[in-house]
């Protein structure tokens, strides 16, 4: 489904190579953890992918395959038929990805609205029908309030309904729980998996924390520097950890939870 190969990405306002020859692949319905210090390049990966970075200020060599077609070799209308229809995002606080002046259930609607031709009636019946599949209470209510009504776990809840209403192939999250107490953590956690799970969508899970990662995702890529320095099965990612820099991302988690 996804392939980057030799993925670089130079900004041109400070000459910083923020990626430096990324290889990464996904295979339809995977669960992925990209995991890596803050400023390992995690976050400009993503948006490579999902097709947010300013594209005037960054150089970008190498290929993002996805579905066999090259996302930095489309045109602008090619991607907005892949971005936020086939590639839904996710990003730490739901406040900055919600229009705080708009209601909830319009803001699940919009993404329909962007990409499908459906009749307003249909747009509200599936908007609410993804409402009631991420958990909100009462949707019919949660539909006409505006994002600072919600909790920061129904908000967060609320941006994953508005990109999982078009049933995307791949979900990024980009430390989707980060600005999370640690109990609505563990639901927004759950509640990827069950989207994985019952819609089949693969999620690419970003996270400084190893963790979080290891609670959802069956593969573990580790970033550090703007590279790729190891991938593999979560288990034995966790129990026989190759590279130097994983086995000291290993060891900095508090011993409660490494055996959590
Ligand atoms: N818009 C930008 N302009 C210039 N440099 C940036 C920009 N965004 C990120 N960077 C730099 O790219 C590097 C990687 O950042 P990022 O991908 O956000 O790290 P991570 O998500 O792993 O914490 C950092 O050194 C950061 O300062
Ligand atoms: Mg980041």
């Amino acid at each position: 489904m996804l392939d980057i190969r030799g993925l670089h990405v130079t900004f041109l306002s400070t000459g910083k190579e923020a990626v430096r020859g990324v290889d990464l692949s996904m295979a339809h319905g995977q669960r992925l953890g990209l995991v890596g210090e803050s400023g390992s390049g995690k976050t400009v990966t993503a948006m490579a992918l999902s097709g947010l970075i300013e594209r005037w200020n960054v150089n970008m060599t190498g290929q993002v395959l996805f579905e066999g077609r090259d996302l930095l070799a489309c045109s602008r209308g090619q991607l907005r038929a892949v971005q936020g229809r086939e590639i839904g995002v996710v990003f730490q606080e739901p406040m900055t990805s919600l229009n705080p002046l708009m209601k909830v259930g319009r803001q699940v609607e919009e993404t329909l609205k962007i990409h499908t031709d459906l009749p307003p009636a249909e747009r509200k019946h599936l908007a609410l029908e993804a409402m009631e599949q991420v958990g909100l209470p009462d949707v019919a209510e949660t539909y006409e309030k505006y994002p600072h009504q919600l909790s920061g776990g129904q908000r967060q809840r609320a941006v994953i309904a508005s990109a999982m209403v078009i049933h995307p192939k791949l979900l990024i999250c980009d430390e989707p729980t980060t600005a999370l107490d640690v109990t609505v953590q563990a639901q927004i956690l759950t509640l990827l998996r069950s989207m994985s799970e019952q819609f089949g969508v693969a999620i690419l899970l970003i996270s400084h924390d190893l963790s979080v990662v290891r609670r959802l995702c069956e593969d573990v890529a580790v970033m550090y520097k703007g590279q790729i320095v190891e991938r593999g099965p979560t288990q034995r990612i966790f129990t026989a950890p190759q590279d130097d820099y994983t086995k000291r991302l290993i060891a900095a988690i508090p011993t409660r939870k490494r055996h959590e």
